[in-house]
């Protein structure tokens, strides 16, 4: 993200704004994945999803027994896309979760090697019982490359484990530019508490991992009540 905290600029361009370092450290989070998971929004604004092709990366992966790429899981609940999308030839293995109302129109198809719907609450998504049918399918470990209201769904479900943030130097600016975390926010005294694992400089930008607190006994005293 930008040094203001923006994901994206007010256009929802996709973010090319990291250095090759960045990307680095990107495809080496998701080489650790059983698979990608990313909304519907971030497919359209990229066209395409980002494969592992570090030579390195890809052999650590052979040597564990894990398939070259993971599973690249796009998320949308209206399951509208352009079939044209680059993102439909390339060579990894897609999935789709979305509504039951809108699977219909791909499970025929080519485009996804498999539609999930995913079981609904109140309408919205599960996703305490979506993580339950992906680690069904063999899935243990799950990246999460954004956007923001993806973000927002699992971090509400306190979903989210670790956090990674790189901050690029520029600044983007612009009320409706998204961040990463959308949805409807949280007030100081409820959100979502992090711990800092590390911090890291390299060149211009600065690497964030971030450990999400879950209880009350696992925050720093700054921030125990
Ligand atoms: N800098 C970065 O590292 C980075 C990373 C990722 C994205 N981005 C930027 O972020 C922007 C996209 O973020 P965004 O927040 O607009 O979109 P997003 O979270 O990627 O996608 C939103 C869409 O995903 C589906 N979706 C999300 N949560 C859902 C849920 N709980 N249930 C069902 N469907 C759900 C819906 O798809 P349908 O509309 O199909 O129903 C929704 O409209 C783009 O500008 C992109 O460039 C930046």
């Amino acid at each position: 993200m930008s040094a203001d905290g923006k994901i994206a600029d007010v256009k929802r361009s996709p973010a090319r704004f990291g250095s090759a370092q960045d990307k680095q450290h990107l495809e080496t989070q998701i080489a650790q994945a059983d698979a990608v998971l990313f909304g519907a929004g971030t497919l359209r604004a990229y066209g395409t999803t980002l494969r592992i092709t570090d030579p390195l990366l890809l052999q650590t992966r052979a040597r564990q027994g894990k398939p070259a790429q993971p599973i690249h899981i796009v998320c949308s609940r209206s399951g509208q896309f352009d079939r044209q999308m680059p993102f439909f030839r390339q060579p990894v293995p897609r999935w789709l979760l979305t509504a039951l109302m809108a699977a219909n129109q791909w499970q025929q198809g080519q485009e996804f090697d498999q539609v999930l719907t995913y079981p609904e609450q109140a309408g919205a998504i599960d996703w305490a019982a979506t993580l339950v049918q992906f680690k069904a399918e063999g899935i243990d470990r799950l990246a999460v490359t954004g956007g923001g209201e993806l973000v927002a769904g699992l971090l509400a479900a306190d979903l989210i484990d670790e956090i990674w943030f790189t901050i690029c130097p520029l600044l983007l600016g612009g009320a409706t530019a998204p961040t990463p975390v959308a949805g409807h926010g949280s007030l100081a005294a409820m959100a979502p508490r992090l711990e800092l694992l590390s911090s890291e400089v390299k060149g211009q930008e600065v690497f964030l991992h971030y450990r999400r607190l879950r209880s009350a006994s696992q925050a720093p005293e700054s921030l125990a009540p």
